[in-house]
């Protein structure tokens, strides 16, 4: 298969370019800065793309790659920190005291190049560095600027290595894709496209070599990831897959029952429930801190998962829905990070109970799964659900849980969600829900006085849950969700609206 390859600096956008080539239907993966000159010669790229990063080429630490890209004979792309090693590898010269520059420029086109054909006139690039170009390496030429960069691309046409300072990965980048298109198409030459359909033949066969006749255990959540592989896995193997789904009561309202009906009546794929709710919630008694609750429903979970995944005792692998950013995660150059919140996974389990791990989608983004979930034929209102979190309603009812909490929690986000759907908006969110706050408020029903909850609302804009913004509703749809929250649900009598965004908040109340 035709690959670019993009190596990492550690700039916040390189998992965007991966994906903007992956739109473009080219394959595209990351890997870090410090890669060995094997590796990247037993992956034959078309081309190489350097990503940008925070460091200066002349810091210290400056990430710098172990060998010579630009011996390779491959065509190269360097965006930003991507364009000033180029410079400083090859012999120009980057000036560390220039000016700081972020936000919108215009492109000025000195020189026709096929990496601009189709690129208007001053199209609006997006500008994000601190050092910049001062002389260029001999062999090379500007064939753009902008009003405050000189150099806002260069090129050296027999070699095929282009650089630039601006992000054409980013979506203010107006013709940014193009750009990248015609590095890709027109420079690397790819020719192939890529299709879903032959993906999915070709893991589908992946599979079955590797696992042979031994049987998979899969942890069925209910999200579309999981679901998907099943769906896959089950495509695959047929009988050798067992699906568990442990229902921890912390669901959304009646999505255990809804689950096994879609995989009964749809998939024919049978899947064992096993009902712990109990377990849970009298765990989960007198418990009001988040990141205590994430960790008793994490170790809970992992603790039923491995009693249920022993009754098979001919399984010798456990299927996870692991996807690219996961894997990138944890070989990017990024710093650790401070724990914001425990994540709730089943990390850990494999090596515990000696099973094998396979992860079929760790080289996909989550759209990418989508798109897998279509061409299996899973539901489009199923394929197109917001992301729900491990610890379910548990971090959306703030204080202590019960079951009657959980019950009012359930409705009150039922019919948040039936009334997006129904105003056409479920699809311009990235994620909607309902939290109820441990807070009670004096109101007026019927002429009787009411102390009641109050129910919040979130809906978020995002593109990874990374950061996140509020959704603007059109006050009518919030009009009619806060009245018929009020008026069916006993046991809430205010309604108000999350207008947080992310950073500073994040998209989880807990
Ligand atoms: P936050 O609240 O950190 O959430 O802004 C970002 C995204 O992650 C989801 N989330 C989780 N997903 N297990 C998951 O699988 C978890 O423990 C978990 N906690 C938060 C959250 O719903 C949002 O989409």
């Amino acid at each position: 298969m035709e690959k670019i390859v993009i190596l990492d600096f550690g700039s916040q956008y390189t998992q965007i370019i991966a994906r903007k080539i992956r739109e473009l239907n080219v394959y595209a993966e990351i890997y870090p800065f410090s890669i060995d000159v094997d590796t990247i010669k037993a992956i034959s790229p078309k081309g190489i793309i350097l990503s940008g990063g925070p460091s200066s080429v002349y810091s210290e630490n400056a990430p710098i790659p172990k060998f010579d890209v630009f011996s390779l004979g491959v065509p190269v792309l360097g965006i930003c920190y991507g364009l000033q090693l180029i410079a400083y590898q090859l012999g120009g010269e980057v000036n560390k005291a220039a000016k700081r520059e972020y936000g919108r420029a215009n492109l000025i086109i000195d020189k026709a190049d096929s990496i601009f054909e189709g690129v208007s006139k001053n199209s609006q690039v997006w500008m994000s560095h601190g050092d910049s170009l001062t002389k260029i390496p001999d062999g090379f030429e500007i064939i753009a600027h902008t009003e405050n960069a000189p150099i806002a691309a260069i090129r050296n046409q027999e070699k095929k290595i282009y650089g630039v300072q601006f992000h054409p990965e980013v979506h203010h980048s107006l013709d940014g894709v193009k750009i990248l298109e015609n590095f890709v198409r027109q420079i690397c030459l790819c020719r192939e496209v890529l299709d879903m359909h032959s993906f999915v033949d070709s893991v589908i066969k992946k599979i079955q070599d590797e696992v042979g006749a031994s049987e998979v255990i899969c942890a069925l959540s209910g999200g579309v990831d999981s679901t998907v592989l099943a769906v896959l896995l089950s495509k695959a193997i047929g009988n050798k897959l067992h699906c568990i789904h442990i229902d921890t009561g912390l669901m959304r309202f009646q999505e255990s029952a809804k689950l096994m009906k879609l995989f009964k009546d749809y998939f024919n794929i049978s899947i064992d429930l096993v009902d712990a709710s109990d377990v849970f919630l009298s765990r989960l008694k007198g418990v009001t801190d988040p990141e205590q609750k994430r960790k008793i429903i994490g170790n809970t979970f992992i603790e039923l998962f491995e009693i249920e995944a022993k009754k098979f005792n001919n399984a010798k692998w456990l299927a996870q829905g692991t996807l690219y950013p996961d894997v990138i995660e944890s070989v990017s150059v990024k710093g650790p990070s401070a724990v914001i919140k425990s994540h709730h996974n089943v990390g850990g389990l494999p090596e515990k109970m000696g099973l094998k791990l396979i992860e079929p989608f760790r080289d996909l983004f989550k759209d990418e799964v989508r798109a897998v979930g279509r061409q299996l034929g899973v539901p489009e209102w199923f394929v197109r659900r917001h992301p729900f979190p491990g610890p379910g309603l548990a971090i959306r009812i703030i204080g202590e849980i019960s079951q009657e909490r959980i019950e009012i929690l359930q409705k009150a986000d039922d019919i948040y969600i039936q009334e997006i759907t129904e105003a056409g908006l479920y699809d311009k969110i990235w994620q909607a829900f309902a939290v109820l706050l441990p807070v009670q408020s004096v109101g007026v029903m019927g002429d009787e006085r009411t102390y009641e909850n109050v129910c919040a609302l979130r809906a978020v804009t995002s593109v990874d849950g990374m950061t996140a913004d509020w959704f603007q509703f059109p006050y009518d749809v919030l009009a009619k969700i806060s009245n018929r929250i009020i008026n069916e649900i006993q046991g809430i009598n205010r309604v108000v609206y999350d207008i947080t965004s992310k950073p500073p908040g994040t998209i989880e109340w807990e």
